[in-house]
């Protein structure tokens, strides 16, 4: 769409109001009169620090066949949207350049074809990009119905850390009962849902993460918390487990942590890597216990993944985890709610590794 400034203006000061949108009329090529809607989002004024964030108007995504448009309440930060604001991580092709990989909010359009959702269903999703906006449309097949009860801010905090946990647990790694996980980042938000995912399937869940985040990850259900500043974890995680080792391991650190998962790994054990958060190089490491541990070794990343494969993952999730979150043996787990308006302080406060769980985003008018 393209605007020619000297015949933009603004009009329906009602619509402005009910639905915290602009609409913006234009001349079109042929000298008609068309009406753009212009809903406001959080765009990248240049790739660098939070500061570089900024609430501008954008044209609004439209629901095309199979998709729904959702008016987001909620949208939650995730370690990418970092690197994406950096410029080091740019959207898949065909993807929107706006942030956000989850949102939560209200169907207020169905596209064709679209039979399991309809105007007024609250909402959350999973997303490839686009959730820091007041817009958004969304395949329906991504879409989770909210339990009665659930808030947008909870709910917002729940696709992208619990679909990667439920992924690399069960997809990936085979989790089974009784166990023994090891989860590094255990405070991260893929990583205290990761925690609850374990535990739910009966496994018994060891951490890595900073001291003072240990008495919250005992309560979550963690066996046993091991601050990776002061301690060897692999010593650690031999000594819970009778010298057998961890038979699954979620790594989101890389590099320095190879050799030592290794070493923390038991028989016929299954490594799982997330995220290089330390550094993505290895070196003078001995692959003799790959070998005579038998071990697999695999990586992933949810994003990038077809979207035939996001459909039957979120259909698995939807059947076998989402109605835990009903009958509340599992919940979301938000340390702090920003409103976009602070959205800055929102991605320093995740750059300054304070949280534990998610960050919220409230989307204002
Ligand atoms: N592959 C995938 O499909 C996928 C999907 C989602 C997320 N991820 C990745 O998973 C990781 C967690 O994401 P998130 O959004 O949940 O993160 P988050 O909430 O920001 O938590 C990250 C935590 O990791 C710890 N940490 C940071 N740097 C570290 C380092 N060098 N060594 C050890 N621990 C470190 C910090 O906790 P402490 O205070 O305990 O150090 C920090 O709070 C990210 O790297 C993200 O990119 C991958």
């Amino acid at each position: 769409m393209k605007l020619y400034p000297t015949q933009i203006g603004i009009v329906d000061a009602n619509l402005i109001k009910t639905h915290r949108r602009t609409s913006i009329y234009d001349f079109n090529h042929n000298g008609y009169l068309s009406i753009y809607n212009r809903m406001k989002a959080i765009t990248i004024k240049t790739p660098g620090d939070a500061n570089q964030l900024q609430i501008t108007e954008v044209a609004d995504p439209k629901a095309g066949p199979g998709q729904v448009l959702v008016y987001v309440a909620a949208t939650a930060l995730n370690r990418a949207d970092i690197l994406q604001r950096e410029g080091k991580y740019p959207p898949p092709a065909g993807v929107t350049d706006i942030l956000g990989l989850e949102m939560a909010g209200t169907v207020i359009e169905t596209g064709e074809g679209v039979t399991d959702f309809e105007v007024g269903d609250n909402v959350c999703a999973l997303l490839s990009g686009g959730g820091y906006a007041q817009l958004i449309a969304v395949d329906a097949d991504m879409l989770l119905k909210l339990p009665e009860r659930m808030s947008f801010t909870k709910a917002a905090a729940i696709p992208e850390a619990f679909i990667t946990a439920f992924q690399a647990l069960h997809h990936i790694a085979k989790l089974q009962k009784d166990e023994t996980v090891l989860i590094h980042a255990g405070a991260s938000g893929v990583g205290t849902a990761a925690i609850q995912v374990a535990l739910h399937a009966g496994a018994k869940v060891v951490v890595t993460a900073s001291g003072r985040k240990h008495q919250f990850l005992q309560d979550l259900g963690a066996a046993r918390c091991i601050d990776y500043r002061t301690k060897d974890f692999a010593e650690a995680v031999l000594d819970e487990t009778n010298g057998l080792g961890a038979n699954v391991i979620l790594d989101f650190v890389g590099g320095g942590y190879f050799g030592q998962n290794l070493k923390a790994a038991a028989l016929d054990g299954r490594i799982v890597s997330l995220a290089a958060l330390g550094g993505a190089r290895v070196e003078k490491v001995s692959l003799a216990p790959i070998l005579l541990k038998r071990l697999q070794l695999t990586g992933t990343t949810l994003r990038s993944r077809s979207k035939a494969y996001k459909k039957q993952l979120v259909a698995d999730f939807r059947d076998q985890i989402w109605p835990h979150f009903a009958d509340r043996s599992l919940r979301a787990v938000v340390d702090t709610i920003y409103d976009w308006e602070s959205v800055a302080d929102a991605h320093k406060y995740m750059e300054a590794n304070a949280n534990v769980g998610k960050i919220v985003l409230t989307i204002g008018e």
